[in-house]
């Protein structure tokens, strides 16, 4: 199979088939957590690191305000697409989830899968928490998911995922080849197979994650005082069941309220 080396963000038709059909579990999940955890009525939303936006057009088509940005000018443009599309302004923009405002405070902000983890320096996490705490309203939330590097116990190094659409089928890979906790970085390489009736192709990506353990991000959220951690859950999204998060523990969905 040919292999094309690529940054997959620029493919944004095969990233939104591979993980906009996951968007339900985490609708539900997130509209739930505004329910219970925000401490005022949620109409108005912000997501740092919108992609192709699978799961803001969810909350667009459900009646909320909705808007976000993303570094990758190409799911930006793929995102306001479907906006408009849909009838909905296009309401993301190009930027760095490091340094954000939206035009209005917002009742809730979410970012899920990871994305937070591109931030490499310390430096620019704890800019973004800054961010997303000026970016609330008072009693507003920020739901953060990622995944920490347990201090001991067997990381998780390998997903998979497919997914089909008419004659598009795409299989992606993803791997953890290398932690180096000292310098906090995990690198990953990911891949997405291509399958449409004419031609079968291989995109390969290689980046780095900034590691995390349960320590670590508490240290960095103690110094966005604005924040406090309110529930924690993992990616089984479910509200019912919030997780206490011990020395094993990987995915982490953490709940944070503007004071
Ligand atoms: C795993 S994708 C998640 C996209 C979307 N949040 C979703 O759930 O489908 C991570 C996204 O983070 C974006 N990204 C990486 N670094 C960024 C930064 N500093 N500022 C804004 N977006 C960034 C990438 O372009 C990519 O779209």
């Amino acid at each position: 199979m040919k292999v094309i080396k690529a940054n997959l963000y620029d493919y944004p038709k095969y990233y939104d088939l591979l993980f906009g059909s996951d968007w339900k579990a985490e609708f539900d999940f997130l509209r739930a957590c505004f329910e219970k955890h925000a401490g005022r009525t949620v109409r108005r939303l912000f997501e740092p690191a919108c992609g192709t936006g699978r799961l803001l057009i969810k909350f667009a088509q459900a009646g909320y305000e909705v808007s976000g940005n993303d570094l990758n000018a190409g799911a930006i443009a793929y995102c306001n697409a479907r906006f408009v599309r849909y009838g909905f302004p296009p309401n993301a923009l190009i930027g760095d989830m490091a340094d954000f405002r939206p035009r209005r405070k917002v009742d809730a902000a979410f970012n899920t899968i990871n994305s937070f983890r591109h931030l490499a320096s310390e430096q620019a996490a704890r800019r973004h928490l800054q961010c997303a705490a000026a970016a609330l309203a008072k009693g507003g939330l920020y739901v953060l998911g990622f995944h920490l590097t347990p201090r001991g116990g067997q990381t998780c190094d390998e997903e998979s995922w497919s997914a089909r659409r008419g004659h598009l089928a795409v299989n992606s890979r993803m791997r953890s080849i290398k932690v180096d906790r000292r310098r906090r970085r995990e690198d990953v390489t990911m891949t997405l197979d291509v399958y449409t009736p004419t031609q079968q192709f291989r995109l390969a990506d290689k980046f780095t994650f900034r590691t995390y353990t349960a320590d670590q991000f508490r240290r960095l959220l103690d110094c966005v005082p604005d924040l406090e951690l309110v529930e924690t859950y993992d990616f089984a999204y479910d509200i019912m069941e919030p997780i206490r998060i011990g020395a094993e523990t990987e995915d982490v969905v953490y709940l944070l309220r503007k004071k």
